[in-house]
């Protein structure tokens, strides 16, 4: 069954959007094309109103008081794109937010959107190590959200510039999170001591590994404090061991699946302790997504599993190993005092090579952090400071896919950076230039392949983008974005020759998002309150593609970026 519930919206609003039922579930339409379904018994089980939503925020209504054969008595679309539903028997009004509903879409490629892909790394980061100087971060959210941002995409971070004092691990760490107490104290020594109960604790070098894989919850970060360092010797090794279980996972799919299936057990006991757990060497997410690593040859146990599955684990464990030995693979630096290097335990494997203690010092502290509280430190702080929270993540955006190829021989960065200085050529206001740069973001956003148009898949990035910079920007700046794919099937329906100087890429796309609009589309889109804006960044777009041109940098846009953040 499909019907029409409602003619949508108020009068005089242009964005007219279709409300329809399909099978158990309601279909929004939006006048950009992008559809999106939601089932009834999500939508009732998350309505928002005050009667199923504590002012906290929690959920009041119960589920098993939601009848399972809901159904909307009546659905339609506000005049400010608001979903409204009235369910029987009561008529239960709930009215949700077209950007709380963007922001929730099922479609695949917002939700990959949602789950960013780690920034893999190997010996090439050498070069541009994330770095971090503590009292830029103390003095301004806009550091401390830059190098907790570096953290969670590369799996570690260098703080500078921290006091080489005994316990300021302790402070670091319980500002970006919460110091986890362990049987080790708040924070512990590392150096060379007689009768050491670990390895650590002695001059040993140590190869790569996660910390404390014995303890469960294993430690989500490792803070490591270098309070002195002058023994010859002691470097530090780094691995991303994401890196390496995907590189597993390419070579050798049996052999990921193995790491990733059989449990491992851990174990660490001292005079005080004992500590035990089993887990996979590689876990993984419903969507095979890698989640954590655990690796340490100090501490894992013997293999209990069924006695045929030794050999072949045994194997893959090696296969493993190796790749997390290759030089490629090993990031080599060496702590100074001060500086402060913090870790995703469950990602980047840490080691040293051995250090001499007759011939100098070598003294670090270090501590734990669960991993929970970096993220919400993360989005508190870009909630409370918005501006630079956006600015980050828009220059993130561009430091991770950027060089990614956009087509036609520019790259993702390069095609933005021409369609704005083309708007600034044209001394158009800020917002113009702005939503020039921003307009192709969604394809920063989403996860999906580069080449997807070529396998007749439209990702719906201006959907996408527009959905994230109305969080930070008026519409001034997303509408324009939301509609410079209109505007190309506008263009081709109102002027003849338009669709002739199109790139034939651009060609392929447009089938892809509805070819040519009919009369009535085009007198929808005639309507739009920003159509023209949306036409002048339609005109850059399909200009900014001029292989080798020189343009300003992304450093140059960011004022005017800044100046039109919401706060
Ligand atoms: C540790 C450790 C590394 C080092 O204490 O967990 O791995 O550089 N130390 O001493
Ligand atoms: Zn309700
Ligand atoms: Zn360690």
């Amino acid at each position: 069954m499909r019907a029409t519930l409602t003619a949508p919206t108020k009068e005089g609003t242009a964005a007219v959007a279709t409300v329809a039922i399909d099978r158990r579930r309601v279909v929004i339409g939006r006048p950009d094309g992008t559809v999106a379904a939601f089932s009834f018994v999500w939508l009732r089980h998350n309505c928002p109103c005050a009667a199923c939503r504590h002012p906290s925020g929690q959920r009041l209504v119960d589920l098993l008081d939601i009848p399972d054969d809901i159904a909307p008595g009546s659905a339609c679309i506000a005049g400010d794109g608001a979903l409204e539903i009235a369910w029987p028997p009561d008529g239960h009004v709930s009215r949700y937010d077209a950007a709380w509903l963007a922001a929730r879409s099922l479609d695949p490629a917002a939700r990959a959107a949602r789950r960013p892909r780690p920034l893999l790394w190997g010996a090439e980061l050498a070069t541009r190590i994330p770095r971090a100087d503590w009292a830029a971060m103390c003095a301004a959210p806009e550091a401390e959200v830059r190098a907790l941002q570096a953290l969670v995409d590369y799996g570690f971070l260098i703080i500078s510039g921290v006091p080489a004092t005994s316990g300021m691990v302790v402070e670091v760490g319980d500002r970006i999170g919460h110091v986890r107490v362990t049987n080790y104290g708040r924070y512990f020594d590392v150096r060379s001591v007689p009768n050491p109960t670990n390895l650590a604790f002695t001059a040993a070098a140590l190869g790569v590994h996660t910390d404390n894989p014995y303890r469960d919850p294993t430690p989500g970060l490792q803070l490591l404090h270098c309070l002195e360092a002058d023994a010859p010797g002691g470097d530090t090794i780094l691995v991303d061991g994401f890196k390496a279980a995907e590189d597993l996972r390419d070579q050798d799919p049996t052999a990921f699946s193995l790491l990733a299936w059989l449990p491992l057990d851990f174990r660490f006991a001292d005079g005080e302790a004992d500590l035990a757990t089993r887990v996979p060497v590689i876990s993984t997410d419903n969507e095979g997504r890698i989640t954590a690593v655990h690796f340490n040859n100090r501490s894992m146990g013997a293999l209990d599993a069924p006695e045929e599955m030794v050999e072949p684990w045994y194997a893959a464990y090696r296969k493993f190993a190796a790749l997390l030995r290759r030089p490629e693979a090993e990031l080599t630096l060496r702590l100074a005092p001060g500086d402060l290097m913090v870790m995703n335990n469950i990602r980047t494997l840490h080691g040293r090579t051995e250090f001499d203690i007759n011939a100098g010092r070598r003294h670090l502290q270090g501590c734990y952090v669960d991993l929970d509280g970096i993220e919400s430190r993360l989005k508190v702080l870009s909630r409370g400071a918005s501006r630079p929270g956006a600015i980050a993540e828009i220059e993130r955006m561009f430091a991770r896919r950027g060089a990614e190829s956009y087509g036609e021989g520019v790259s993702q960065l390069e095609h933005a950076l021409q369609a704005a200085a083309l708007a600034e050529q044209e001394d158009k206001p800020a917002a113009q230039i702005v939503a020039a740069l921003l307009h192709d973001i969604g394809h920063l956003l989403h996860d999906l392949p580069e080449d997807i148009a070529d396998e007749g898949v439209d990702t719906r990035h201006e959907s996408l983008a527009s959905a994230w910079l109305s969080q930070h920007f008026g519409p001034e700046v997303s509408e324009p974005v939301r509609l410079h794919v209109a505007a190309k099937r506008y263009l081709c329906h109102a002027d003849s020759g338009y669709f002739d100087r199109l790139s034939e890429a651009s060609k392929l796309s447009l089938r892809l998002q509805g070819g040519s609009m009919t009369a009535d589309e085009a007198a929808g889109f005639a309507r739009e309150p920003f159509r023209a804006e949306a036409i002048d960044v339609r005109r850059w777009d399909d200009e900014a593609k001029i292989v080798g041109a020189a343009t300003p940098g992304l450093d140059h846009f960011r004022p005017l970026v800044e100046s039109l953040l919401r706060r």
